[in-house]
């Protein structure tokens, strides 16, 4: 891609509909040579930086696993192990880092600090979530969508609990590949506008009963994200009644799937019936994140010229 202006896939919307359509269709081949131990190594001799300022299991382990599976190497730095953690100015950090890598994953807390990150940055920067977005996390979940049920045009995902990072993914995606979302929150928890504008995408309900009438895709998330501790108490009182059960599940479609990004607190957001009943597909969920990263990675590095 020399050349080329760098890409960066810092929100859902930072890539068209029909990137996003090469990248689903892209991850359905790279996960098919997986399963049958095909190697595929595009990536031979290609750095994957990953920063991480909070704590992961799936990004990690997805993006460290997808990169030696690709013939590439990576590199895991946090902020306390880090002069990150000494104030290092973000600006100074990319432009380090930048020049001894091909790619960077970052997790950090203000989107506004990965973008300074990506602007300082000579290679392409990956959202590994931020307090207003998951990106890597909806490529996921539409692919693992897709796999079950088929496109998501014209479907209906309903989104219950908290208006956090993975929420705002939803509404970006479903303007860019033209479904709706469903959304029911707590009063006080709900969303902020200027991450959420309106339109035809997006229906707002007090109860969550309601907003799983018919739905699709019934999904949730942790009622405090990594960042908001502090609001742990609270919070467990105002969420109470937007908690994912079988009454939730039988409002939705008989077909509807159950997606939560994970980690879940069975008993909180989701009941354990339901995270382990026979309309989740949580696993396949955090699997996909494998294979929809590597396809991220693929074309992030490599563009469309691939086999
Ligand atoms: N869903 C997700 O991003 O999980 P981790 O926090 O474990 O990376
Ligand atoms: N909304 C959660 C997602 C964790 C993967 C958080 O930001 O903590």
């Amino acid at each position: 891609m020399h050349g080329q202006p760098i890409r960066h896939f810092l929100r859902m919307d930072d890539f068209s509909t029909d990137e996003l359509v090469h990248v689903f269709a892209r991850t359905q081949v790279i996960k098919d040579r997986f399963k049958r131990y095909q190697p595929y190594r595009p990536l031979t001799d290609r750095t994957l930086a990953m920063v991480f300022e909070k704590a992961s299991t799936r990004t990690r382990v997805s993006f460290e696993a997808g990169m030696y599976q690709m013939g590439g190497s990576v590199i895991h730095i946090t902020t306390g192990d880090s002069q990150l953690g000494r104030a290092e100015p973000i600006e100074d950090t990319a432009r380090v880092i930048s020049r001894m890598v091909d790619i960077v994953m970052i997790r950090t807390y203000e989107q506004a600090k990965l973008e300074r990150f990506a602007r300082y940055s000579r290679v392409p920067v990956i959202n590994g979530l931020t307090n207003e977005y998951h990106p890597c996390q909806i490529l996921a979940d539409i692919f693992t969508f897709i796999e079950h049920r088929g496109p998501v045009v014209g479907r209906t995902v309903a989104w219950i609990g908290d208006a956090n990072n993975v929420a705002y993914t939803w509404l970006q995606a479903a303007q860019l590949l033209g479904f709706r979302v469903n959304i029911s929150t707590p009063p006080g928890y709900g969303l902020d506008p200027r991450l959420a504008p309106a339109g035809p995408h997006l229906a707002v309900f007090d109860s969550p009963l309601e907003a799983a009438r018919g739905a699709d895709l019934i999904t949730t998330d942790v009622w405090t994200s990594m960042g908001f501790e502090a609001e742990n108490e609270q919070r467990r009182r105002a969420f109470a009644g937007w908690q994912v059960d079988e009454r939730v599940m039988a409002a939705a479609s008989p077909e509807a799937l159950f997606m939560h990004c994970l980690p879940a607190h069975r008993g909180e957001e989701v009941t354990n019936e339901v995270i382990e009943g026979a309309q989740s597909v949580v696993w396949d969920e955090a699997e996909n994140r494998l294979h929809a990263q590597k396809a991220l990675m693929e074309y992030l590095l490599l563009g469309r010229e691939v086999d």
